[in-house]
């Protein structure tokens, strides 16, 4: 079952606090980037990944390209100022019909069983995104004080990838730039302009590296891979 993906990587990463975008930091040698770009090149679904970019990194990701052999990257196009914009352009730069993955290039350890989980339901209902049971009771606090403690048995923390046919995605997308609307995820898009959402339950280890802690939390899940490898 085939499928294109688009990764924005073009924020600043300013919560990492590295002075360049997160994207570029390296983990056992190789940039970010590179780890969740790899795990599309090692799945035979997928037939395209198109990178979202900075417009003064575009070069530079274009080189990482090349010099890792990525050889599914077809294009890097420039991002916008809101992470829904980054998306919004690879997007729009899709022709063909097929599903497609929207997924954070701050998302390493994506794995290929939960992404193929995701193509199969997102065929079937159209609309899919990654999630996973909270694990933390969540409350809701206005002036730092309890409003109310909601029912965990129905909280999901939302992951990406997320997938969806196409259409669905060039949609929502398209009206919510009419309306301005802007969403944290592409989902919540969707489900403004009124399509249902699937979830396929994922994985703890498919952590978005956002603060320097998450630096140490990746070379932790790296370690295990590679022992889990090795048995
Ligand atoms: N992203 C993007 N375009 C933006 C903002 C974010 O393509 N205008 C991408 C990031 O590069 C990242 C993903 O969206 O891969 C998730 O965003 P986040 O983790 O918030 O990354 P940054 O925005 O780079 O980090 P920060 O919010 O700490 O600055
Ligand atoms: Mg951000």
């Amino acid at each position: 079952m085939e499928y294109c993906v688009v990764l924005p990587a073009a924020g600043q990463g300013k919560r990492m606090r590295a002075g360049k975008n997160k994207q570029f930091l390296e983990l056992r040698g190789e940039p970010l980037i590179v780890h969740t770009i790899r795990q599309f090149e090692l799945d035979p679904w997928c037939k395209q990944v198109i990178l979202v970019a900075n417009g003064q990194e575009i070069q530079a990701m274009k080189e990482l390209a090349k010099t890792f052999q990525l050889s599914k990257v077809t294009s890097v196009v420039e991002g916008g100022e809101e992470r829904q914009y980054s998306v919004k352009n690879g997007i729009d730069s899709l022709k063909d019909d097929s599903i497609v993955l929207v997924h954070d290039g701050a998302r390493p350890f994506i794995t290929i069983d939960v992404i193929h989980r995701l193509v199969e339901k997102a065929k079937e209902i159209g609309a899919v995104t990654v999630a996973v049971p909270v694990k933390d009771t969540i409350k809701k606090v206005t002036s730092q004080k309890v409003v109310k403690t909601l029912n965990r048995e129905e909280l999901w923390s939302i992951q990406t990838p997320q997938a969806f046919k196409l259409a669905v995605i060039k949609e929502a997308h398209q009206k919510a730039e009419e309306a301005k609307m802007l969403g944290t995820d592409d989902a919540s898009l969707v489900e403004w302009n009124g399509h249902v959402v699937g979830i396929v339950e994922g994985e703890y280890q498919n952590i978005k590296i956002t603060t320097p802690d998450d630096m140490l939390f990746a070379e932790a899940i790296l370690k295990e891979r590679e022992m889990r490898k090795d048995d």
